[in-house]
């Protein structure tokens, strides 16, 4: 067994339909984007690296990669609310298509101050693709182009998802036995 297999409650998401969400994801957005040569992905550290990594290679269009380091959670299971730059962009993305790449709308918090941030760079456009919503529970109303699956509201990990730091690498997404959060 895995290292994790006593630690994990169920699986909400299993590698295979990641591997297929990836696969039609990008396949929309490689057509949606067929006539740009100026694709720029904007992945959001950290939890976006897993899926920024598949999805960029899952495309048909060229793209350059930019990432941002936010935070808003730290250790704790729910929203601060609080979002703060931990590492910017480095280039200019003045009337650039920019799809920006995120593992979960949750509150919404974070993506919604994202994308007012963005705007005020002056892209040509700005979408979003999430592999994960929490559907009902956003705070803000926040425009997804490119859904992968909403799920029940329960914390959950994996694939880019961590609790306290831990269970990013997991190759699914599940959801964690109540003990783990106890220790
Ligand atoms: C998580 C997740 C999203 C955000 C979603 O990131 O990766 O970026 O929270 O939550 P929201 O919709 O309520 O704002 P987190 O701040 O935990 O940082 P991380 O990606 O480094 O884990
Ligand atoms: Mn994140
Ligand atoms: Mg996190």
């Amino acid at each position: 067994d895995s290292w994790y297999a006593d630690q994990i409650e169920r699986t909400i998401i299993t590698e295979d339909e990641l591997r297929s969400k990836v696969a039609e994801l990008a396949d929309r957005v490689s057509s949606d984007f067929a006539d740009t040569d100026e694709l720029l992905l904007v992945g959001v550290f950290k939890g976006a690296v897993m899926f920024m990594a598949d999805f960029a290679r899952a495309l048909s269009v060229p793209v350059k990669m930019e990432f941002m380091a936010l935070s808003s959670y730290g250790n704790a299971t729910s929203s601060s609310g609080t979002v703060r730059i931990l590492k910017d962009i480095d280039s200019d993305v003045s009337g650039k298509h920019i799809v920006v790449v995120e593992d979960i709308i949750d509150s919404g918090l974070t993506l919604s101050w994202l994308l007012k941030y963005l705007d005020g760079l002056n892209p040509e456009s700005v979408s979003v693709v999430s592999m994960l919503r929490k559907p009902g529970v956003q705070r803000v109303d926040i425009p997804i182009k490119y859904l992968g699956f909403d799920i029940p509201n329960e914390f959950v990990v994996g694939y880019g998802l961590d609790y306290a730091e831990r269970y990013r690498e997991l190759p699914f997404i599940g959801v964690l036995k109540p003990q783990v959060y106890q220790r």
